[in-house]
């Protein structure tokens, strides 16, 4: 019997890869750069199966193209608003993300950027690679403490736990905002309390973002948000670009409304403003999950995904399971 048609655009990793030639017919994306859309449309025709990175939109028009035996998109992403998921349902197409693997990993990232704006370590990097660094002086690149301050956490789902567990060491008092309230054993485990948006707003030091984008999240800090933020305040953003409004974001920083701002995504991936290209503001081109060992873990899901709806069974982390035919 012949094996199912699957294209995917990335070549992914050798686990992954050994695991999908034994059940499918694999057309591979192996070009450096991400595949022009026109490519993806092409490529996905009469295709049973399709494994998709973030940078691919995959709306009505990509479904009318792959035509009707698509049957499942795999996103290697937990995040997966580049994905319409009623055009999906609608055309019975399964949709999966890769929840709970790379939590931990983007935890360690979302640190990673709020100790590196925090003690100016890339500004430190430059001047000491540069060879501008020509003296130690008292008062060089002072940046600010991070033991014993307040960090706010808006959205206290996986990643945020993962983040705020990682504060104990650290001393922090935690506050956070989420949708609904952890249950208290968590509250308890974290150390975290409670509030409203506006309170962790006002009284952290350091607010990390960890909800997911969609139309509830879209813009969620803007102006008014920002004007709330202490000005010695900074903010740290791993989950997606649009959650924040990056003009309000760059006002704010001209301003000196608050202190800084460390960042893995943007509004328009890869496109970053000039207006963040600033000492005070840490860039990052989306890197939260990328490890090697979470990145093919990541790989290794939507492979099992795929192979699972294929072999009859409910694909592990399907999202719209109502598509299943
Ligand atoms: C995700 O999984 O949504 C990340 O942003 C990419 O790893």
């Amino acid at each position: 019997m012949s094996k199912p048609k699957l294209f995917s655009t990335h070549v992914l990793f050798e686990e992954p890869r050994r695991k999908l030639a034994e059940h499918f017919e694999v057309e591979y994306w192996t070009g450096e750069e991400r595949p022009a859309r026109a490519e993806v449309l092409k490529r996905v025709s009469g295709k049973d199966a399709l494994i998709c990175l973030l940078t691919e939109k995959i709306d009505g028009e990509l479904l009318d193209a792959a035509g009707p035996n698509l049957r499942i998109v795999a996103n290697v992403a937990v995040g997966f608003d580049n994905i319409d998921v009623p055009a999906c349902t609608e055309r019975k197409v399964a949709v999966t993300n890769t929840p709970g693997v790379l939590d931990e990993t983007t935890a360690d990232f979302a640190w990673t950027l709020l100790m590196a704006v925090a003690r100016r370590l890339i500004e430190g990097d430059r001047m000491a690679r540069s060879g501008a660094w020509t003296k130690w002086n008292l008062d060089q690149l002072c940046g600010t403490d991070v033991w014993g301050k307040t960090l706010g956490i808006i959205g206290l789902g996986r990643i945020g736990r993962a983040v705020a567990r990682r504060a104990a060491g650290f001393r922090m008092r935690i506050i956070y905002n989420s949708t609904t309230r952890a249950a208290a054993e968590i509250e308890k485990e974290l150390n975290a309390e409670y509030m409203s948006r506006d309170a962790v707003l006002e009284q952290s030091d350091f607010i990390s973002l960890h909800v997911p984008l969609n139309a509830a999240t879209r813009g969620l800090v803007g102006p008014a948000e920002l004007a709330k933020m202490k000005r010695t305040a900074f903010l740290i953003n791993t989950t997606r670009g649009p959650v924040v409004q990056e003009a309000a974001l760059i006002d704010a920083l001209e301003r000196g409304q608050i202190a800084g701002a460390a960042l893995d995504v943007f509004e328009r991936e890869p496109f970053i403003p000039d207006g963040l290209r600033r000492d005070n503001v840490v860039l990052a081109p989306h890197l939260g999950s990328a490890s090697v060992e979470t990145r093919t873990r990541m790989a290794l899901i939507a492979v099992e995904n795929a192979i699972a709806l294929f072999a009859g069974n409910r694909p592990p982390t399907i999202l719209n399971p109502e598509a299943l035919r």
